[in-house]
């Protein structure tokens, strides 16, 4: 089963069921052009958030992790037209790349980026009083995602839903000489799940487009 086959497979969903969006496609051109990382997700992943938020019935969205904005328009697209994004974005060039394509995409009113580092942000937002979120969707930095998802449920009710990047880094979460700072905070991230009460969680591994990697589903108690 070759790379080469998985990426072939995710072409094939992105033709039959996810199309060719103009502003996302638009998004991901902008990105490239800016010289931002190749490390949006996926359309079959993006849409899957999509889809998870509107399944939720999302009104008020959280993201760290903003990049160019390409999550971040797939989950405004699973708004109404009363509802909110809030994406955190420590880079102010990405966030500015982010906005652009918010714009674009016609949806810049549904659309908040928070420029700053996402634990001080966060820590803002419950100040504030911003949440509950009905979705959380965590993709920043990977080593900090224990960290953002505890602050993440201070942000939740119950019913609410968090679902987090990365988790599995090609089988380096569990792989015992792995030193990579991301896997061993995405061991440590499935260890606080555990001992979490009140939230279900579980993992899905995934191949396709961004290669061999997995997200983490986790549901707050009802
Ligand atoms: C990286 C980050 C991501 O969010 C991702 O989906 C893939 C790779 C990275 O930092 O390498
Ligand atoms: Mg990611």
């Amino acid at each position: 089963m070759s790379e080469r086959r998985w990426d072939e497979v995710d072409d094939f969903i992105g033709d039959l069921l996810i199309g060719d969006d103009r502003a996302l496609q638009a998004a991901l051109k902008a990105s490239d052009a800016a010289g931002l990382p190749a490390i949006a997700l996926s359309p079959p992943q993006a849409k899957l958030l999509h889809l998870i938020a509107r399944i939720r019935g999302a009104r008020r969205i959280l993201e760290i992790g903003t990049l160019g904005g390409y999550s971040t328009i797939w989950l405004a697209m699973a708004l109404p037209d009363d509802g909110h994004l809030i994406s955190l974005e420590l880079e102010p060039r990405y966030a500015e790349v982010a906005r652009a394509n918010a714009e674009r995409a016609g949806l810049a009113g549904l659309i908040e980026i928070r420029v700053g580092a996402a634990l001080e942000s966060l820590r803002e937002l419950i100040d504030e009083g911003a949440g509950p979120f009905d979705l959380t969707f965590i993709d920043a930095d990977k080593p900090s995602t224990p960290e953002y998802f505890q602050l993440a449920l201070e942000l939740s009710r119950p019913g609410s839903v968090i679902v987090a990047d990365n988790v599995v880094r090609d089988g380096a979460l569990v792989d015992p000489d792995s030193q990579d700072p991301g896997a061993l905070g995405m061991r440590r991230f499935h260890e606080l799940l555990s001992r979490t009460a009140g939230v279900s969680a579980t993992t899905i591994q995934t191949v396709g487009l961004k290669g061999y990697d997995g997200f983490t589903l986790a549901l707050v108690g009802l």
